[in-house]
């Protein structure tokens, strides 16, 4: 089954730093680098180097940090020939500081911004050649409704990552086949002030939920189920969600069974976050 990937790309710009600035405070950090990342283009190449068939739909610009991420989708496998390459809008980039293993985020969408309705009118086809579409809300939330309806619509496979966390409309939530939160995202989303369980229990087999070193948790239709995470020694969980979401859809598009597709997706997470960089660990098959 081909997968298709419409979302962000972002150059991570990433700062090492033992302890987090306060408010007008200026520290020295341990060291930088810049790396390829965005939930989207982070969920293409997790997808892709487990063997997945994966098409990448996104926005970039024509900058050093766009020649950069579509050198290295190229290496990654992804299908890159129907992104959009901006002239008046720079890349986008991700402001991350690691402390600790732990990261804080500021994103800056430039070219993600233009992954527009208008775009994806003009890729619809190549997007309707695939089987399983998977989207995140770091492009335009227009654009993401606006796949999900026209993805419904041809009985297309869709995975749903709801991060950066916005409220969706039920009519959203309910067209979609898997929706794939975090232990805080579920709430916004779903507008709700229910425990996990609860909430898992309105969306058997549709609803997973990801919470960092505890594992996944989803509901079977009979009881809450949680697939528990390796203990492992952490060095930066940076797209540990995107791993876990991008290896998830390759093993959907395998015909995984739902169980057997989050387990795979917890081990591969596990994995991703023994190295630096949002894709610096995501495991290779060979790693598997
Ligand atoms: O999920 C991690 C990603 O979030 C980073 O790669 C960064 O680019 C932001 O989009």
């Amino acid at each position: 089954m081909k997968i298709a990937v419409i979302g962000s790309a972002n150059a991570d710009l990433v700062t090492k730093t033992n302890k987090l600035p306060k408010p007008g405070e200026t520290l020295i950090g341990e060291s930088f680098f810049i790396g390829e990342g965005g939930k989207g283009l982070n969920q293409a190449v997790a997808a892709s180097r487990i063997g997945g068939d994966v098409n990448f739909f996104g926005a970039i610009g024509k900058d050093t940090h766009g020649e950069f991420l579509l050198e290295s989708m190229k290496k990654n496998n992804l299908k890159v020939k129907n992104i959009k390459i901006c002239e008046q809008i720079k890349t986008g980039i991700a402001n991350i500081m690691l402390c600790d293993g732990e990261n804080s985020i500021v994103i800056v969408a430039g070219a993600n911004s233009k992954c527009n309705i208008e775009y994806i009118k003009s890729i619809k086809e190549k997007i309707l050649e695939c089987d399983i579409i998977v989207l995140q809300l770091e492009i335009p939330l227009d654009t993401v409704e606006f796949i999900i309806n026209l993805a419904y619509k041809n009985n297309k496979k869709i995975i749903l990552n709801p991060a950066p966390a916005i409220k969706l409309s039920k009519e959203i939530v309910d067209k979609v086949s898997y929706i794939i939160p975090n232990e805080h995202e579920y709430k916004v989303v779903l507008h709700t002030e229910n425990a996990m369980e609860k909430e898992l229990e309105k969306y058997p087999n549709k609803l997973i939920i990801t919470n960092g070193e505890n594992g996944v948790w989803y509901f079977d239709g009979k009881e809450v189920v949680n697939i528990p995470a390796k203990k492992v020694k952490v060095i930066d969980t940076t797209g540990a969600g995107d791993t876990f979401v991008g290896t998830f859809a390759g093993a959907i598009a395998n015909k995984f069974a739902l169980k057997e597709a989050i387990e795979f997706g917890v081990k591969c997470s596990g994995i991703s976050v023994t190295k630096l960089g949002a894709q610096g660990g995501m495991p290779y098959l060979k790693d598997l």
